[in-house]
Order: structure tokens, then sequence, then C-alpha cells
């Protein structure tokens, strides 16, 4: 997402994510050590990797069956106090970081409540793209709101071959490319096509695919090439590494095939990728995600092995990736999730490593600030409620975010609803 905002004094940008992975071959295997460990006598509720996670019922809210770590233990996976020890010491590491109060604000929720969005802010008007309804409901419009008047207005259609999810969106202040993504609801395939956002007469276009269809590439604008990197491949779960760029001017391409570029240091989807001060950062993602379950005739989402990173890498004009200290956790789903704010990226919400013991998702209530000067991360805060994919923009010195799921309430951390709702607060970086 990129944001072109006038109280920016360096350069805006965009965003959106993720990357690749140093060996297939080592995921290939923790999958197949997953499908094995389903089957094996792990096989309780607490242990089922499956698409409980994401079932939405029909209020939109998830339902993910209520074990907790102590019936899991009941169950008899956990013999010796040796075990009973590390599960208390693992616990710790996936805990909230203390942060400072922020006094959030409640605004206007968008209409329609989404998960795996996407947003784009130009000036003062948020773009908020597509995403799921329900995990059987995709959006196929746009929800605009005005940070002047602090109002959802305009709704606009998408067109009908662009996907729904897992997009990778940049902009270069007018038009907004939308590039690949998941086309449908559950867990269905991708697309390769790209389409573009013309926000001054409000038409699409499209341009040239990708080479390949990805599921949320890490995607930004810079040096007046789009950059499209990483992301899962066709299977959903496979991390890419591949990074293609094309140069692109007013909305179209400017070449007739993309140009391979320096293969990113770490694959796959969910990861923030912003331009600022001419250079470009990766931050965060994960290796593997959700997959359709074989055979299923509606793409049934099932859950894979997954492991969530807090990497950060930054590519100048050297062209070289350089590694950058990690966030302060592992955090992925945040391809949306950001904004700069003077010479800081900020980033809300996420996900980070799952429940060493139950094996649930665990959302991040965090708001995280890396300073690119002095290259070092923080915790300036915490969101009102754990929240992933969330959107945000910043405006007139307002964080805003709004959409994504949210957690089950302050004493668990697992993902439940999936939220319209708008918040705010007044930043003092
Ligand atoms: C889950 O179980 C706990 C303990 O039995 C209970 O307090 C809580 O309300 C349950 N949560 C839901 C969502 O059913
Ligand atoms: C946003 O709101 C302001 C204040 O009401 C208005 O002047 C402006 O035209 C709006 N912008 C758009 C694009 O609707
Ligand atoms: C950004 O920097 C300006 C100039 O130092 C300062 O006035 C402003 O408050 C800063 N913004 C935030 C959100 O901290």
């Amino acid at each position: 997402m990129s944001r072109f905002t006038q109280h920016h004094t360096h350069s805006s940008s965009a965003a959106k994510w993720v990357f690749l992975t140093s060996c297939a071959c080592l995921l290939g295997g923790a999958l197949v050590a997953d499908f094995l460990w389903a089957s094996s006598s792990y096989s309780s509720s607490a242990y089922s990797f499956i698409s409980s996670n994401l079932a939405l019922d029909k209020s939109g809210a998830l339902v993910v069956p209520n074990v907790t770590a102590n019936e899991a233990d009941q169950k008899g996976s956990f013999k010796d106090k040796k075990e009973h020890a590390s599960e208390r010491l693992l616990s710790g590491t996936f805990a909230d970081i203390s942060a400072p109060e922020l006094p959030w604000e409640n605004m206007t929720p968008a209409p329609v409540p989404r998960l795996d969005g996407s947003s784009i802010q130009i000036k003062n008007i948020f773009y908020v793209f597509a995403g799921y309804g329900t995990i059987d409901h995709v959006h196929s419009h746009v929800d605009v709101y005005n940070f002047t008047d602090n109002t959802w207005g305009e709704r606009l259609d998408i067109p009908k071959e662009m996907a729904h999810s897992h997009l990778g969106v940049a902009t270069d202040g007018r038009y907004i490319y939308v590039v690949s993504g998941q086309y449908g609801p559950q867990c269905r395939g991708p697309t390769a096509r790209i389409f573009v956002l013309d926000t001054e007469t409000k038409k699409w276009s499209s341009m040239l695919p990708l080479p390949s269809p990805r599921y949320a590439p890490a995607t930004q604008l810079w040096r007046g090439r789009l950059h499209v990197m990483g992301g899962s491949k066709e299977n959903r779960h496979t991390p890419s590494v591949d990074h293609w760029s094309i140069a692109v001017k007013d909305g179209k391409a400017l070449e007739k095939e993309w140009r391979k570029e320096a293969p990113i240091p770490h694959g796959g989807p969910h990861r923030a990728c912003v331009v600022m001060n001419d250079r470009l950062f990766l931050i965060g993602g994960q290796e593997g995600d959700f997959m359709p379950k074989p055979g299923s005739p509606i793409f049934k989402c099932s859950r894979r092995h997954e492991v969530v990173y807090g990497d950060a890498y930054m590519l100048d004009g050297e062209m070289k990736w350089k590694v950058l200290p990690p966030m302060p956790k592992p955090n992925s789903h945040i391809e949306c999730s950001w904004v700069i704010v003077n010479n800081s990226i900020i980033i809300a919400g996420g996900t980070t490593e799952k429940n060493p013991v139950t094996k649930r998702m665990i959302l991040v209530g965090e708001v995280f600030r890396f300073q690119v000067d002095s290259m070092t991360w923080s915790v300036i805060g915490r969101l009102p409620y754990r929240v992933k994919t969330t959107l945000t923009g910043f405006w007139n010195g307002y964080l805003y975010f709004t959409s994504g799921q949210r957690d089950r309430g302050p004493e668990n951390p697992q993902p439940r609803q999936v939220v319209g709702d708008m918040f705010r607060t007044k930043l003092n970086l």
C-alpha cells in the first residue's frame, strides 16, 4: 500500500510484501511431517490442523473449537514435567509486549467487515479493496474513506477478473496497481492478472500479467518500476523468492516483459513492503499458508505448516539485499498494516508464531515503530485488540486502522471475528 500523505517530508510509498525461502525442500519436509502428525494419535480437537480456524459462521464470527491448553494436556499429550516446563517457557515468547497506552477514538466502521483486504492511501483518501466478508464470501468492490470529513462514501466495483484477496498493491499517487492474488472464496486458486485503477477517472485498465500468479506478494513502486516479490506460489503454500520488476508510467507498462531481479532473501506471503528515502524495505511475513483440501469441490481451506518471521531487509542503489534488525517479535499479515510517519515506519497488529501447545494462531496487538535513521525497533503502543490484516492510514497526525480479524478477547489471542471497525489515535513520535 502506498501512502501519499502531504505530511510526509520524505517520499512516501506503498506497500505490501512477502518473499522467499531458503529451501523449498525444507518446507516440503515440514508439510509431510504435518500430515503425518495430523494423522497420529494427536488427532484430538486441539491438534487438528484444520480449517476450523478459518471457518466463519453466518454472523461473520470465526468458529474455533474452544480448547484450552489445559484441556489439551488432559487429553494426554504432555506426560512429563520437562514438557510442561518448556510449554510455560515457550508461551512467554508469544506474550504481548508491554506498551504505553494509546487513547483510541472509535470512528464510523467500514460498510462491510473484511479479512485479507488491501488498502491504499492517496492524500486524504483511503481506498479499501475487496477481501473476505466470510470464508465463503468475498467482496467485489472498493470502499472509499475521506480522512478530511471522516466519512465512508464512494463504492467502486472491481473488474470481474480481478482477484479478491491476497493482492499486491502500490500507487504512484494517482494510479493504483493491483497485482495477482486469490480469485474467489475459501482457498481458491490465484490469478496472475494485474489491474490498474485511475483514481481521477475511476476507470480500470489491465496490464501485462505477472509471469506466474502469486498469493500476497510484496509489491511496491520504486524508481519508476513496479516490483513484485515473494508471495506464495500456485498451491498457496510454497513460498516464492522470485523478484520481478517492470517499468511503468501512468498506469501502463513501458516494457513487454518482466525483468528478473535479485531474489528476496526469505520467501512467502503477507509481508510489509515499504519505499522510503529511495530505499525498499521488506518486513516480516511467513512461509507456508492454508491450502485447499485435496479434492474439495469448494477448495475448502485446510491449515498447513506455517513459520512466521520478523526479518527485515533493505534494497538500495546497489541492488543487493541488506539484512536489518528483526522486528521485536515475528510478525505476518501486515502487508497493508503500515504507514510512514516522519522518518519511521509504523506497523499495527499482525500474527506471530502459533501457540506451541494448542497450535492455534496468535494475533498481535502491538504498534511497532522502525526508526529508519537509527535502524531501531520499538513498541509505541497497543491497539484496542489484537488484529491481523488490518488496514492503516495516517492523516493530520492521526494513525487510523480498519478491518481485519480480531482476537477472542483480552485473555485469548486466537483469531475470531472479522471486523469493519475503524479507530484512530493521535501519534506523537
Ligand atoms: C471457552 O471456555 C472457557 C472456559 O470453559 C469459557 O469461560 C469461555 O467463555 C469459552 N469461550 C467461548 C467462546 O465459548
Ligand atoms: C473529502 O471531504 C472534504 C470535506 O468534506 C471535501 O471537501 C472533499 O471534497 C472530500 N474529498 C472527496 C474526494 O470526496
Ligand atoms: C513529525 O515531525 C514534525 C517536525 O519535527 C513534528 O512537528 C510532528 O509532530 C511529527 N509527527 C508525529 C506524528 O510525531
